[in-house]
């Protein structure tokens, strides 16, 4: 018999669709994991889907606190073509809810008992509507300071438990030649900032009251003006290069004894722990000055899309398991920084960065210093946040006071 050749071109057309179809099931997961340290973490679970059967698409988009991940997934599931999970987080995952754009996940939620490993303040912000529609992933402390001892001691400095000794360090550095506090100026880096500030100068219960209940008298308090005017006196500690800098790139200033300090959350560790270096010995990590009492917390998580195959939701039920095992939970957080969401996970291997971490987020809970991180997403909706977000930066960025920049912040969070 003998095929015309259009006959045989249709032929290999079916063949290699039927391939397709037999082709393993894949799951696109967005990120925004593309530092040195997030690579390898979420390498971790790559692997753990490869060896699953599940292949990876990896749709990453790189820039820190994931607003470049936001605009290109806001673009996909604008043109109908949603990846099957995101790294959305906190009240966002509600905001994604009202859209009707995330999927049902109760059934992985219920093979893993994911409720009775789970706190309730993770499980409430895991679902939309009393459905789980995402995973958590870890917890990250964002309230740290990394030192570089090295650079303390060359310094004849010691590090800071409150602000007084801060400064004392901080002056003690920049006589030394060197850069006293390592920054980025990005909004999402001068808001992890500010908000450490506001926690060391106001504890707490003003913490709660300004940035995450916006109590107006709060926001524009003598309290919040002294943070303001503690924030413009750390500006003077930052080196001139600073402005748009990657976050990772001033934690490598820290890494390499070209800074002393940096204020940052725990997925900076994930950088030390790349570059090979011990925590304790190495680099320290101390609660961000006046701090040592409280605890903001960042909660990462992976929130699911609607999509349109079983065998896709499949996958995605797959995902969802594998991100709230034991065995993932422990490895990525090794290299993440941050520590595991759930209980169950040993504590054998996590170094004194994270055992601090977990010790201190147990004692905050129960005396109400366990706070949700403005800067990253926790705290309140995402147009308040952003408003809020842009305040911090035209102060880090002009020489606005103190005054005018509690006035503009106690006005920013009426935004709609
Ligand atoms: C945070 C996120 C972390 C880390 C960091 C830097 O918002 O929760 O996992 O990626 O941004 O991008």
């Amino acid at each position: 018999m003998k095929l015309h050749p259009l006959a045989l071109s249709a032929l290999a057309f079916a063949l290699s669709t039927a391939t397709l179809a037999q082709a393993a099931p894949q799951v696109e997961v967005l990120h925004y994991w593309t530092s040195g340290g997030e690579a390898k973490s979420i390498a971790e679970l790559k692997k753990m889907m490869e060896a699953k059967g599940v292949a990876w698409k990896d749709f990453a988009v790189a820039g820190g606190a994931g607003e470049n991940a936001t605009t290109a997934l806001k673009a996909r599931v604008m043109a109908g073509s949603a990846p099957a999970a995101a790294q959305i987080k906190g009240p966002a995952i509600q905001e994604w809810g009202q859209e009707g754009v995330l999927a049902n996940i109760d059934a992985a939620a219920a093979e893993g008992k994911w409720e009775s490993v789970l706190p309730p303040v993770v499980t409430n912000v895991m679902k939309y509507k009393g459905h789980y529609v995402a995973v958590p992933v870890n917890v990250h402390r964002v309230n740290w300071l990394w030192v570089n001892p090295e650079v303390l001691a060359k310094a004849g400095a010691k590090a800071p438990t409150n602000f007084a000794e801060f400064f004392d360090a901080a002056d003690k550095i920049k006589k030394a030649g060197l850069v006293a506090v390592a920054h980025g100026g990005q909004p999402w880096q001068d808001a992890t900032v500010f908000e450490s500030v506001v926690l060391g100068v106001g504890g707490a219960d003003f913490y709660r009251k300004a940035l995450v209940q916006l109590d107006q008298a709060s926001l524009s308090s003598p309290t919040m003006i002294k943070s303001f005017e503690t924030l413009a006196r750390i500006k003077t500690y930052i080196d001139k290069d600073a402005a748009g800098r990657d976050w990772n790139l001033a934690t490598a200033m820290v890494i390499n004894g070209k800074a002393g300090m940096q204020f940052m959350g725990d997925w900076a560790k994930g950088e030390f722990t790349a570059a090979g270096k011990v925590a304790g010995k190495d680099f320290l990590c101390v609660p961000a000055p006046g701090t040592g009492n409280a605890y903001t917390f960042n909660i990462d998580s992976l929130a699911m899309f609607k999509v349109k195959s079983a065998e896709e939701q499949k996958s995605q039920l797959t995902l969802a398991g594998a991100v709230m095992s034991p065995e993932f939970q422990e490895v990525f957080n090794l290299n993440k920084g941050s520590i595991p969401v759930r209980s169950g996970v040993s504590r054998a291997k996590f170094d004194s960065c994270a055992t601090r971490s977990m010790d201190d987020m147990a004692a905050t809970s129960k005396a109400n210093a366990l706070l949700p991180s403005l800067a990253h997403g926790m705290a309140i909706d995402s147009a308040k946040a952003g408003a809020i977000q842009d305040v911090i930066a035209k102060f880090m960025n002009s020489n606005m006071t103190p005054q005018a920049a509690a006035q503009a912040l106690a006005k920013a969070a009426k935004t709609m």
